[in-house]
């Protein structure tokens, strides 16, 4: 497996891959690798011939209050990780290649980050689209994994793709959990052994609201409701940022569940932000 951390290195090695008529698929993450992460790298090799990933904590996509020097970082047991599963290669670049003095030039979408994540994250949407543009021109990829668990990435990556014509296939991968529901993630790293337990109340609300929907209620405020109490079993420093259930595509709210219906929700758990979604079908 191939370390690359220079941008023509890595063109290089996307290009002798085509140059061979054979396939890449692309898993652009921020590292610290945790099970969901290989979930999407298996998918990956299902898709292609070779497997590049991608490790970089982007900081356009942090905002001034937010945890980019502190968010983990663990390369050497990433690498391993990426070797292990069968990884051709892994982009580590640094943020003074991405970013160099004088870049000025950002892609951001109008309406998609004007729900869920991009209202309390104003420009976290903005430093991922331009981010994985970059990623994208950089690494050639025919095929690119992402997870359900960001699911409003995921809607974002998909328009970005279309609506700039980009010939690149996008793939999601349902939310990996550990044992007891908790969507991983690589900031649960974060939370206290006295905050974890409470983290599995995100999990539990949407297993109880696919449970009501699954017995036929089609009122988004009731399952909102429902999903509020759960919550508010929770610790005081524990403060929900959105509960929303919406359409899956555009991500506006709906009042009722006629349709696959998005049910997304974002809580502060002291210092840590967590995110976990379920699609609830009618
Ligand atoms: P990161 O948080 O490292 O996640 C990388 C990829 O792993 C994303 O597609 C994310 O949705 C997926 N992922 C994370 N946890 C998951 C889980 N429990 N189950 C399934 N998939 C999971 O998302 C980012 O990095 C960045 O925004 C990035 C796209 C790399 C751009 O900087």
């Amino acid at each position: 497996m191939k370390v690359i951390d220079s941008i023509p290195e890595m063109t290089q090695f996307s290009e002798a891959i085509r140059k061979k008529d054979q396939s890449i698929a692309f898993v652009p993450t921020m590292g610290f690798l945790h099970a969901g992460h290989l979930a999407l790298m298996r998918k990956a090799l299902k898709c292609a011939d070779h497997l590049l990933v991608s490790v970089f904590v982007n900081p356009a996509q942090f905002g001034p209050n937010e945890d980019f020097s502190t968010y983990p970082r663990a390369l050497d047991q990433d690498l391993e990780k990426c070797r292990k599963i069968g990884a051709s290669a892994v982009y580590t670049p640094t943020v003074d290649q991405m970013y160099p003095s004088g870049f000025e030039t950002y892609v951001s979408l109008d309406k998609l980050p004007m729900h869920l994540c991009g209202l309390s994250r104003p420009d976290f949407f903005k430093g991922v689209a331009t981010v994985v543009i970059k990623l994208f021109n950089i690494v050639q990829p025919h095929v690119a994994v992402f997870g359900e668990k960001d699911f409003q990435q995921l809607t974002v990556i998909r328009r970005l793709v279309t609506d700039l014509n980009l010939d690149i296939d996008i793939v999601g991968v349902p939310i990996v959990r550990e044992s007891d529901g908790l969507a991983m993630s690589s900031r649960n790293k974060y939370l206290s052994p006295v905050q974890r337990p409470h983290a599995l109340l995100l999990s539990q609300s949407l297993e109880a609201a696919e449970k009501m929907v699954k017995q036929g209620e089609t009122d988004a405020a009731r399952i909102r409701a429902q999903a509020t109490d759960i919550l508010a079993a929770g610790p005081e420093d524990m403060r929900v940022d959105y509960l929303s259930l919406c359409d899956p595509d555009t991500l506006e709210e709906v009042a009722e569940i006629r349709d696959k219906t998005l049910m997304a929700l974002a809580v502060w758990l002291g210092n840590t932000r967590l995110i976990d979604n379920r699609v609830l079908v009618p």
